[in-house]
């Protein structure tokens, strides 16, 4: 019995070791875009840096991983190949990264992946990052979280019940969570579907029939991964049980609209409101 568990180790190590090298090569496609892409290219030539395309093949995978650790002691403990980079791209050093094992690993399989392949996009491979959003796109998001642009499908403004820190005065309703973190809590892979399929209770009613178009979802993303990045707490959400009320009666007004009749329900009739 226990040999046949042995036996089996290896055969479940396989299996489990496939998903998680495309994992990687997601992950890092997706971190280089964030991190590195400002200034590398992949196969597109070089930029502020050097075109990454076969970059592990042109170097030994130990003297990336010590450059990454730190471009900078690479340069300065007099390293030829580091001080020749440097000179050629005209004295700008590539700044101290601090990337975890793992997403140093994730960016050595999304390395070798574009070599196989001879092309890569980072982040083509999903749906348009976040990161990749201009401050148009960022500021129609607001607009559009905070109704001063009505949605094209006729929705409700997301203010109605949701708050972000980053709304002045007068706040967002206080129904539904904060989403000052969500895009931080749920990253790029849950937050497209969760804008696409708006499957959370009420949501669901009021946009099953009313859905934000593509482009209103990417730039309502773009304006959550946004505000996610200031990392100061948002105010307390002391008042939540009081606010919390108003903002179901101004949710059941939205819902009365969207179905249609039952909005003007008589006095004393909703105990709940
Ligand atoms: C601000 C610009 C900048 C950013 C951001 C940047 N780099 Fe660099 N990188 C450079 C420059 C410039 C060089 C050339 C060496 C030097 O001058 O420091 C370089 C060199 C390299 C090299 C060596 C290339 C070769 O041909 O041997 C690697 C590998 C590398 N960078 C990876 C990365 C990764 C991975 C990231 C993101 C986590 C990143 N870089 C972010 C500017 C940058
Ligand atoms: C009628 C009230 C209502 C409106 C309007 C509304 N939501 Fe929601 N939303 C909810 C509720 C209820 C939940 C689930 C419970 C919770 O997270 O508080 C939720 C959850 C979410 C979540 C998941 C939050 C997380 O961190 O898990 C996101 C993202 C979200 N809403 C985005 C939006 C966006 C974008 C809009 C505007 C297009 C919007 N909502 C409009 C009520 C609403």
């Amino acid at each position: 019995m226990r040999a046949l568990a042995v036996a089996a180790l290896p055969m479940l190590a396989l299996l489990v070791s496939l998903p998680a090298a495309a994992r990687g090569v997601a992950e890092g496609s997706q971190l280089f875009s964030q991190r590195c892409a400002t200034c590398h290219t992949v196969g597109q030539g070089d930029r502020v840096g050097p075109d990454l395309m076969g970059v592990l093949k042109r170097r030994e995978e130990s003297w990336v991983t010590t450059f990454l650790e730190s471009p900078g002691a690479a340069i300065d403990s007099g390293d030829p190949v580091a001080n020749e980079l440097v000179k050629k791209f005209n004295n700008i050093r590539m700044p101290d990264q601090q990337l975890t094992d793992d997403e140093r690993k994730g960016l050595f399989a999304f390395f070798r992946d574009c070599a196989e392949k001879g092309s890569c996009q980072p982040g083509a491979t999903g749906p348009k990052l976040a990161s990749d959003a201009t401050p148009e796109e960022i500021e129609h998001g607001r607009q559009l979280f905070e109704g001063r642009v009505a949605l094209a499908n006729g929705g409700p403004a997301c203010i109605g019940c949701h708050n972000v820190r980053d709304i002045g005065v007068v706040g967002g309703g206080t129904l539904a969570r904060d989403l000052t973190f969500s895009f931080a809590r749920l990253g790029e892979r849950k937050m497209t579907p969760a804008l696409k399929q708006m499957d959370f209770p009420l949501m669901k009613e009021l946009y099953g029939k009313a859905p934000l178009t593509d482009a209103e979802q990417y730039d309502v993303k773009a304006y959550l991964a946004q505000v996610s990045r200031d990392g100061t707490p948002p105010r307390k959400d002391r008042d939540f049980f009081y606010l919390g009320f108003v903002g179901l009666g101004v949710a059941l007004g939205f819902i009365g609209i969207v179905l249609g009749g039952r909005g003007r329900s008589k006095d004393g009739e909703r105990g709940d409101t």
